[in-house]
């Protein structure tokens, strides 16, 4: 179906469009197990939520799969429980309060500096929450409530987990507008085998 090569441990795949981003979600969320962590990182509108609306799918939870870029956490219960969070507005707080960032959402420029990784998207990708924050939301508890998490923008709550599968999905440079690429990394056992179970259901 698409070109996919295999670098170390990153695992890189293009889609052409964004049902294709989707199909590749649905595929990973027929394998998600209670518990597994996902996090999803990449710039404003390049297509987290699209597979996540994939994965939730794969999951087998019926019904519209909406961004929570308003409400943080959307919790479903498909074949397993899952959470999917986006803690982009949070952030962004914690950066207008400390240093106010011109967003520019869609210019080219921007989607420039996030593959060179010095625009805003790149600042708030590495962006970290304050603890006390994380914690006072409960956002700690979510790790052990045994649900599925899938979490854009997450703020360094990759802090809390030793077993996740990392996703950023880019906007490749010079391309078609509907191209992107997704790479792909797995931290522990867990993820490992998530991960690699993944990519072989890529070539069908
Ligand atoms: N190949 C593709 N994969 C994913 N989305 C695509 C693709 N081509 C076009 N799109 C479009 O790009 C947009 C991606 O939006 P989406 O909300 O998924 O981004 P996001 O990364 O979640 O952004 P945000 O950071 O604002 O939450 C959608 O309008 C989708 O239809
Ligand atoms: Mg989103």
């Amino acid at each position: 179906m698409d070109e996919f090569q295999v670098m170390d441990e990153l695992q890189t795949i293009e889609t052409h469009a964004a049902d294709q981003t989707r199909r590749l979600g649905r595929a990973l969320g027929q394998l998600l197990q209670a518990g597994d962590v996902v996090f999803l990182s990449g710039a404003l509108g390049a297509g987290k939520t699209t597979l996540s609306q994939g994965v939730a799918a794969g999951a087998g939870i019926e019904g519209p799969v909406t961004s929570p870029t308003f409400t943080l956490i959307h919790e479903y219960e498909g074949r397993i429980p899952l959470v999917h969070m986006d803690l982009y507005r949070l952030l962004r707080t914690e950066q207008v309060l400390s240093e106010p960032v011109q967003f520019q959402q869609g210019q080219p420029e921007q989607v420039q500096s996030e593959l060179d990784g010095t625009g805003a998207d790149a600042q708030l990708n590495a962006a970290q929450l304050p603890e006390h924050e994380a914690t006072a939301l409960g956002l700690d508890d979510y790790f052990e409530s045994g649900a599925a998490l899938l979490i854009e923008w997450p703020g360094g709550l990759e802090d809390y987990v030793e077993d996740a599968l990392y996703i950023r999905v880019d906007f490749p440079k010079g391309r078609e507008a509907d191209e992107r690429v997704l790479t792909c990394r797995a931290k522990g056992p867990r993820s490992r085998l998530l991960l690699s179970e993944w990519v072989k259901q890529w070539r069908l």
